[in-house]
C-alpha cells in the first residue's frame, strides 16, 4: 500500500506565519505537525510515500529529506496550485499507479493514528474507507451519513447537517478513486473536492466504509487550533532534564528541558517544553507552553503559548497567554515615559493589547 501526504495548500488562515513558512511545519511540542503524520503512516506499515507540495516545496523537502530518518521513502509531487484535495490525487496518479493508498492531510493530527483505518480497509477491501469523528457543529465540515458501517451520503459543509459525523483528514482508496476524480467538475470554490469523489463512488454503488477516530483528531488550520494541538501533544509529555537550572528556579509537573537550555531564577510549570539552547531568565513559563530552540525569555510570564525558534521576549509587564509567536520575533517591554507602544509588524499580524 502506498501513502499520499498533502502538504501543499495556501495556509491563508495562518498568515502571517505562512508567508515565510509552511503550515505543516508549525511545531507542536517543538516538533513539526507533519512529522507526527509521517510517523503515523510508517506505524501503519506504509513506507512508499508521495508528498504533494506547493509553494513551500523547498521548506517541506528540506525538513523531510528522502525519508531515511523516518524509515520510509518520499517522492515529491509538485502541485501547480492548490486546486483541491481531489486535484492532489489527480496529479499523484502517475506515482500511485493502480495501487491502493492511504491519503492524509499534512496539517491534521490524530492521536489514535491511522492504523485502525488501514486495518479496516485491508480486511474488507472496499473502494474507499474514510475516518469519521463526532463533532459539535458539523456545518464547517464534510459530513457523512452512515448505515451499518457503510457511508451512504456525503455533504460538504451542509447548512442542515444530516449527522454529526465529520470527515477527518485520512482516507484509504483503491484505484477506483481515479475514475471518480477524473469525472469531477470544480466546486463553487473552484476546487476538485474529495467529498465529491467519494460521493461519486457511493452513487456508483462502490462500497465506502466508515471507521471512527479513536483518541482525538485536530485540524490545525487556525492559530487557536495550533495552540490546541500543542496542548494535546504536551498532555503526553515524558519529563526530561537535559539542560541546566540554578537553585533559584523550579520545575513542577511534566517538563522537558532540552540540551543546552538554561533556566535561571525562573519557574516552569508543566506540561511544558523548553527547546535546545533556549534561555529562561527571571521568567515564568506556565502549562501548555512550548518554547522553541534558541528562544530567549527574560522578565516574562507566558502560558498556553507556542514560541518558534530564535525569538526574544524581554521585560514584558503583562502575562502572555494563548499566543502563537513566529521565528526571530523580538518583543521588548518599554519602561519610562511617555507610556507608549512601538510596533513593527508584518502584513496581517494580529495583536491584542
Ligand atoms: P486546507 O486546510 O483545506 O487548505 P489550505 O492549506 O489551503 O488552508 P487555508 O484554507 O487556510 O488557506 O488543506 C488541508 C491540507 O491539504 C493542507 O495540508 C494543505 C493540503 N492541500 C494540498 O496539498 N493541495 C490542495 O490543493 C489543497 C486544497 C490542500
Amino acid at each position: 500500500m502506498k501513502g499520499l501526504i498533502l502538504a501543499g495548500g495556501t495556509g491563508s488562515r495562518l498568515r502571517p506565519l505562512t508567508y515565510t513558512g509552511a503550515k505543516q511545519l508549525l511545531p507542536v511540542g517543538n516538533r513539526p505537525i507533519l512529522f507526527y503524520t509521517v510517523d503515523d503512516m510508517v506505524r501503519a506499515g506504509v513506507r512508499d510515500i508521495g508528498v504533494v507540495v506547493g509553494e513551500t516545496s523547498n521548506l517541506i523537502e528540506a525538513a523531510l529529506g528522502n525519508g531515511e530518518r523516518f524509515g520510509c521513502h518520499f517522492t515529491y509531487l509538485p502541485q501547480e496550485a492548490p486546486l483541491g484535495l481531489a486535484h492532489a490525487v489527480k496529479i499523484a496518479q502517475p506515482f500511485l499507479g493502480e495501487e491502493p493508498f492511504l491519503m492524509v492531510l499534512g496539517d491534521n493530527l490524530l492521536r489514535g493514528g491511522v492504523a485502525p483505518l488501514v486495518q479496516r480497509f485491508q480486511d474488507r477491501h472496499p473502494a474507499a474507507a474514510v475516518l469519521l469523528t463526532e463533532v459539535r457543529d458539523p456545518r464547517q465540515f464534510g459530513v457523512a451519513v452512515v448505515d451499518d458501517g457503510r457511508v451512504v451520503q456525503l455533504v460538504e459543509k451542509p447548512e442542515h447537517p444530516p449527522s454529526n459525523l465529520a470527515l477527518v483528514g485520512a482516507y484509504c482508496f483503491d484505484a477506483r478513486i481515479h475514475e471518480a476524480v477524473s469525472s469531477l467538475r470544480p466546486s463553487w470554490r473552484g476546487e476538485l473536492e474529495i467529498t465529491d469523489a467519494i460521493q461519486w463512488l457511493v452513487d456508483h454503488d462502490e462500497p465506502v466504509d466508515a471507521a471512527l477516530v479513536t483518541g482525538w483528531w485536530k485540524d490545525t488550520g487556525r492559530p487557536e487550533d495550533v495552540l490546541d494541538a500543542n496542548r494535546l501533544i504536551l498532555e503526553d509529555l515524558e519529563p526530561r532534564m537535559d539542560g541546566r537550572m540554578d537553585d533559584a528556579s523550579s520545575l513542577t509537573g511534566r517538563v522537558v528541558v532540552a540540551k543546552g537550555a538554561v533556566i535561571e531564577r525562573s519557574t516552569v510549570r508543566g506540561p511544558a517544553i523548553i527547546g535546545e539552547d533556549a534561555t529562561i531568565i527571571d521568567s515564568y513559563v506556565g502549562p501548555y507552553t512550548a518554547i522553541g530552540a534558541h528562544v530567549h525569555l527574560s522578565g516574562v510570564e507566558i502560558e498556553h503559548s507556542v514560541v518558534l525558534p530564535n525569538s526574544q521576549l524581554e521585560e514584558i509587564e503583562d502575562r502572555i497567554d494563548q499566543s502563537l509567536i513566529g521565528q526571530g520575533v523580538h518583543v521588548r517591554g518599554r519602561q519610562g515615559r511617555p507610556k507608549s507602544i512601538r510596533l513593527v509588524l508584518g502584513d496581517q499580524s494580529r495583536i491584542e493589547l
